[in-house]
């Protein structure tokens, strides 16, 4: 709900609220970010800023005088003293660079507001207001929109800022954010991103916020896994069921940037948008530059709740399409079955293989196309290659439904090896500098997607692809990020590339994923290189990582659940010793890790053992069995110390859950493990299963306040009956159903 009293507004979710005023003068003063309150009077959490300090610089604001050092801004300007980190900055027509943003007029709507070209959350079911405030610019004219999304249930408060060239001539946006947050200076805060590499990726790194700038952003071209735009600003006492929590997050899929900055009295200055250092865009006069959205929640109760809000979000307000909730197939994937090295027979056995194990669908991963037997060629000739499917895939797809398997293909449609016939014809297609050399990753290069030429070819090359047989599902792949950049669509300005790219992308991902509305997308880049929002809004799930191994991925898929829900993340089981450590973990701490995201399995099932098989098997009986339970259940990081971690998911509709313990070493004499679960209902009484003997019947307040304690992890003697029979590594999955 937003509501306008006296100049105030009112921004509430069913647990939040976020207040702001324009003053007098009519700038646009933040007030609170919080827990919802009772009273609409701000006078006791107004700054009293009754004089302005020492070498400040003053502004007028009609009946006081105030320093923008020291003001809580809605979108701080740059020019009239506020001598922080800005949100916007512009060199006007007439080349100077001060602006001074007043209040015109604002506009609440029911629904939400889109932001053109750009994707961007949606209502879903969720009961939705908009607001536009607009400002002027009394030096030049141009206008600012400040734009707010409310999200009732899922405690969301989304933003964008929009930029109107008003002047006489063109300005050039040297920098411009999508979301501003002032925080008062009563609070240590800490600012927690999430770090990463290839194969490494959603390492939290949780920092003090001092004095100055803290911050984090990707030079990379898409999000990256260097650092993910999903991060916190938290009080420093605050943990998972503790503190004041604030989330963030950006709707995009390029460069971006966060940061904190705290003036010397502690209070911090939060703000999320494009990266202004790979940014510089020349609007003409009548041209207009929105932001991508801004997502930001609150939590007063520690990490817990604030991922539970975003996890809703995500799946109400970002996925849609088809597959929104759709069961997600079991698929078997050939990569790490069989890298390059496939044809129609082999993939044919695979398959079979696998659907008598009861998985659903084939992905042929990379490999298929006309050339491609190693990574050194033929990105971008996309035809099937006919020594290795001499019938096309269409016959393949035919053969799989016989044995009631759906067919996926891999495709990586913005690259261009320098090895293809798509080269040799266009050679000026490729991201490169003209007469200059270029550097390649992978061996590979990027396609100009700032060029409309190339947005069309690759539009209908896929179109083609996605046709040429009955393909349920594609994975889209990006193996490198960006250098020597240059767009053909960016000429005047190449400051202007990253973005422009990056609405390419969009406009691409758009097109094809509204004409195949049945096809299952899942988003990859190398792993977890694109992992964001803005990819959500067009693949329902993204691949989480390269690294296969169920002792990295427990990690890495902690690091996500802080921002994303598990159903997004794509998980398989992988072969052992695993391609990426050589590490040796059991089949069943594979499954246990992959079963909380979207399941696949990627490994040769044919170098099995039939034990293993027989295994597997029972894995994805259990899996159809309650893969609805725990792919729209609510999703907890339950504890995670230096030996162990814990998740569960909890479906409260249907009372049933899923939660899963980690061992990672053996150690005799440690402590009993004891898991307590979350959000149940405290009356209900639920039977607890799994492991050796559990087999325990309560209440939900039980459950969640003492917990259960598991058997011992370790043998002793001729007494292990009552043990758990653990080797390092080892996982517990235990069922919980509501007893009615
Ligand atoms: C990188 C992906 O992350 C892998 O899963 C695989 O698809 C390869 N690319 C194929 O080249």
């Amino acid at each position: 709900m937003i509501r306008e009293k006296n100049n105030v507004f009112y921004l509430e979710t069913e647990n939040t609220e976020y207040i702001f005023r324009i003053t007098e003068g009519g700038y646009a003063e933040h007030l609170y970010y919080g827990a919802k309150l009772n009273d609409d009077n701000t006078v006791p959490f107004e700054d009293k800023l009754f004089f302005v300090r020492g070498s400040c610089i003053e502004v007028d604001d009609v009946s006081r005088r105030i320093s923008m050092e020291h003001f809580k801004s809605e979108f701080s300007e740059n020019g009239k003293g506020d001598v922080r980190e800005i949100s916007v900055d512009i060199v006007h027509a007439d080349g100077t660079r001060t602006c001074d943003f007043v209040f015109m007029s604002s506009d609440i709507t029911e629904g939400k507001y889109e932001l053109e070209g750009l994707p961007s959350s949606y209502a879903g079911n969720d009961s939705v207001m908009s607001l536009v405030v607009k400002m002027k610019d009394n030096n030049s004219g141009s206008i600012l929109e400040l734009i707010y999304g409310v999200f009732e249930k899922a405690n969301v408060i989304t933003r964008a800022a929009r930029i109107i060239n008003n002047e006489n001539g063109s300005i050039r946006l040297r920098k411009i954010m999508s979301s501003q947050l002032d925080l008062d200076e009563y609070k240590q805060y800490d600012f927690v991103g999430f770090a990463g590499a290839w194969a490494y990726e959603m390492n939290m790194v949780r920092r003090p916020i001092k004095a100055g700038i803290t911050s984090q952003a990707s030079f990379c071209l898409n999000s990256s896994s260097r650092f993910n735009p999903f991060c916190m600003v938290c009080e420093s006492k605050a943990c998972e069921d503790y503190g004041e929590v604030y989330g963030f997050n950006l709707v995009y899929s390029g460069n971006h940037y966060e940061s904190a900055y705290m003036d010397v009295f502690g209070k911090v200055r939060f703000m999320q948008g494009i990266n202004p250092s790979e940014f510089g865009f020349v609007l003409e006069r009548g041209g207009v530059f929105v932001t991508p959205e801004a997502v930001m929640t609150y939590s007063g109760s520690g990490f817990r709740d604030m991922s539970r809000n975003m996890h809703r979000f995500v799946r109400e307000n970002i996925v849609r399409g088809e597959w929104k909730y759709k069961e997600r197939p079991v698929l078997i994937n050939s990569w790490e079955s069989c890298y390059f090295d496939i044809d129609e027979d082999k993939l044919f056995t695979l398959a079979k293989t696998a659907s008598e194990c009861g998985m659903e669908l084939l992905v042929i991963d990379d490999g298929w196309f006309a050339g491609r037997n190693d990574d050194t060629s033929s990105l971008g000739d996309w035809s099937v290659d006919a020594d290795k499917f001499p019938s096309g895939l269409a016959n393949l797809s035919d053969r799989l439904k016989s044995i009631g398997m759906d067919l996926g293909i891999w495709v990586e449609p913005e690259m261009i090896s320098e090895n293809s016939d798509l080269y040799r014809a266009h050679p000026e297609w490729a991201v490169r500098i003209p007469g200059k050399k270029h550097a390649l990753g992978r061996n590979q290069m990027l396609l100009d997607l700032t060029d409309n030429d190339v947005r069309q070819y690759i539009t209908d090359a896929m179109r083609r692809v996605f046709s040429c047989a009955d393909i349920k599902y594609v994975k889209w792949d990006m193996n490198r990020i960006v250098s020597d950049s240059y767009g053909n669509g960016s000429t005047d300005n190449q400051l202007e590339f990253a973005h422009r790219y990056v609405l390419g992308l969009y406009e691409i991902l758009g097109t094809l994923t509204s004409e195949f509305p049945h096809i299952l997308f899942e988003s990859c880049s190398g792993g977890g290189n694109r992992f964001d929002l803005g990819m959500l809004c067009y693949t329902p799930q993204i691949w989480g990582s390269d690294n296969t191994d169920a002792s990295c991925r427990v990690h890495i898929q902690t690091g996500y659940s802080y921002g994303y829900p598990m159903s997004c993340v794509g998980a398989h089981v992988s072969q052992c010793p695993n391609h990426q450590t050589r590490r040796v973990v059991p089949l069943s701490t594979r499954f246990d890790v992959a079963v909380f995201g979207a399941l696949g399995y990627e490994c040769n099932l044919d170098e099995l053992s039939q034990l293993e098989l027989g295994q597997i098997r029972e894995q994805i009986r259990f899996y159809k069995k309650y893969r609805k339970n725990i792919q729209s259940g609510d999703f907890y990081r339950l504890m995670e110390d230096e030996n162990e971690i814990q998740w569960m998911s909890y479906d409260d509709a249907a009372g049933t859950g899923a939660a899963m313990i980690y061992r990672k070493r053996v150690v005799p004499g440690a402590s009993f493990s004891r898991i307590k679960l979350c959000g149940l209902k405290p009356d209900a009484v639920y039977e607890f299963t799994g492991g050796e003997h559990e087999k325990i019947m309560t209440t939900g307040d039980v459950f969640m306040k003492a917990g259960v304690k598991i058997s011992e992890g370790f043998v002793h003697g001729d007494n292990e009956n009552d043990a758990r029979f653990l080797v390092d590594d080892s996982t517990r999955i235990y069922i919980l159903e509501e007893r009615k």
